[in-house]
């Protein structure tokens, strides 16, 4: 790209996250997501720093300003009532101040935080924000490990599929068929109504999703519970990548500003995370897995979650045969990273998190493999990104096949990642 191409592409980036800045939080799009979401916004707040440090701080301090008193940092908060998205806080009823949904979602904030105060240009300023968010990350991050991981073993379970953010990913459809509908409320979807019923989750998905909605209600949202209560218990290795990289982050972070405790107590969060995540490699796939909890077993689906696993300080052995699955996926589908192997028939281009690139998650995997040493596999997934945006402009997320884009349009997130791609190129 020219660089006069680089400024035209990273101002039409900053429109869109003009457009969507509701003046203390960024909404992901109009009508399909009029809210704050939990890892939109600390990747967003990335992009917001181009050109404005003290409004990304301001992103991820909302955020936490409504983080749980047990220390969840909820998927969504609903700030300001809306009717275009389903399910509302009528549905959730998790009776906060503001109201929120009731699940979280991958716990990127400490790895955001520790990049918003590595690039600061004003410093005290970042000083003064790090150093406030740091013990509401370090809370987080106690609550995941003491409530997602209660027989200590190093890695959390997500107990519904939209805590992954991978929401119908085809890593979840075993488990799920444990999961009953019996007994969901009758309700109608809205997110049909912004976007093709063909790029979105079934209803049957949507029937599951809702009764694990209605049975954590029905137990009083007590996370305390909640875990083994659920019949929905998967490790991913993605979400324990993004966890274990934020604990690190959080510790280098915390080091630097001398709080000594938090350091210590992250660095051992990430250093068991590391150990405990070789048990979900598969030598057969050449990448991790997930792991059924309920049954003990991994779950012979190859997802992008597998190659997530890439963002943590993973083995060196273990990012390269990650490398060679991303140099592999190139050979299979136009545009990297999809969401699902191409070679599994189970693939669906168009549908979500089946299968279609996210560039979000682009960037976590490039960023991990050119800290592995795997720099030009890393500039591949850049490279792809950038087609996708110069192609198809700022989508949710793109075909892998013919790089269309799908979804809702004019995305936050999709515009912040276009920003830090092009800063890094
Ligand atoms: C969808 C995605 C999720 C994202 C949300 C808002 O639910 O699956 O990852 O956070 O949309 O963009």
């Amino acid at each position: 790209m020219t660089s006069l191409a680089v400024d035209e592409t990273i101002a039409r980036a900053v429109e869109v996250l003009r457009e969507n800045d509701q003046g203390a939080y960024t909404i992901p799009t109009k009508g399909l997501y009029p809210f704050q979401w939990n890892w939109d916004s600390c990747l967003t707040a990335l992009g917001l720093a181009h050109y404005d440090e003290a409004r990304a701080w301001t992103e991820i301090d909302t955020l936490f300003a409504h983080q749980w008193p047990d220390g969840m940092v909820p998927h969504i908060i609903f700030h300001v009532w809306n009717d275009g998205y389903f399910p509302g806080p009528d549905v959730w009823r998790t009776g906060r101040p503001t109201e929120t949904s009731g699940i979280t979602q991958p716990a990127v904030a400490g790895f955001a935080v520790r990049r918003l105060f590595d690039r600061a240009r004003d410093k005290t300023l970042a000083a003064a924000r790090a150093r406030a968010l740091l013990p509401k990350i370090d809370a987080w991050h106690r609550w995941f490990y003491e409530n997602r991981d209660p027989k200590g073993e190093g890695l959390v379970a997500i107990i519904h599929p939209w805590e992954s953010g991978r929401d119908n990913s085809i890593d979840w459809d075993d488990a799920f068929e444990r999961v009953p509908t019996e007994g969901v409320e009758p309700y109608t979807r809205r997110d049909t109504l912004h976007a093709d019923p063909a790029h979105r989750p079934t209803k049957e998905q949507y029937d599951r999703y809702l009764w694990l909605l209605q049975h954590f209600r029905s137990l009083g949202w007590d996370n305390a519970r909640l875990h083994d209560a659920s019949p929905f218990q998967v490790v991913d290795p993605g979400f324990n990548a993004i966890l274990i990289r934020a604990c690190a982050d959080l510790a280098d972070l915390a080091e630097a500003l001398g709080e000594s405790k938090i350091a210590e107590a992250n660095r051992d969060r990430a250093q068991k995370g590391l150990t405990a995540m070789e048990r979900l490699w598969s030598d057969a796939h050449g990448q991790y897995l997930c792991l059924d909890r309920t049954t003990g077993q991994l779950i012979d689906s190859a997802s992008v979650g597998g190659i997530l696993a890439a963002f943590a300080a993973i083995p060196e052995l273990r990012a390269a045969a990650l490398a060679a699955r991303v140099e592999h996926l190139a050979g299979r589908a136009r545009y990297v990273v999809p969401s699902h192997d191409p070679d599994d028939p189970r693939l669906d281009a168009k549908r979500y998190w089946r299968g279609p690139v996210w560039l979000v998650v682009n960037y976590m995997i490039a960023d991990g493999l050119t800290a592995g040493g795997r720099g030009d596999v890393a500039r591949r997934i850049t490279q792809s990104s950038l087609d996708l945006i110069r192609e198809s402009g700022f989508a949710e997320y793109y075909d892998p096949l013919t790089g269309g884009p799908l979804g809702g349009g004019r995305f936050t997130w999709t515009a912040a990642m276009v920003i830090e791609f092009l800063r890094r190129a």
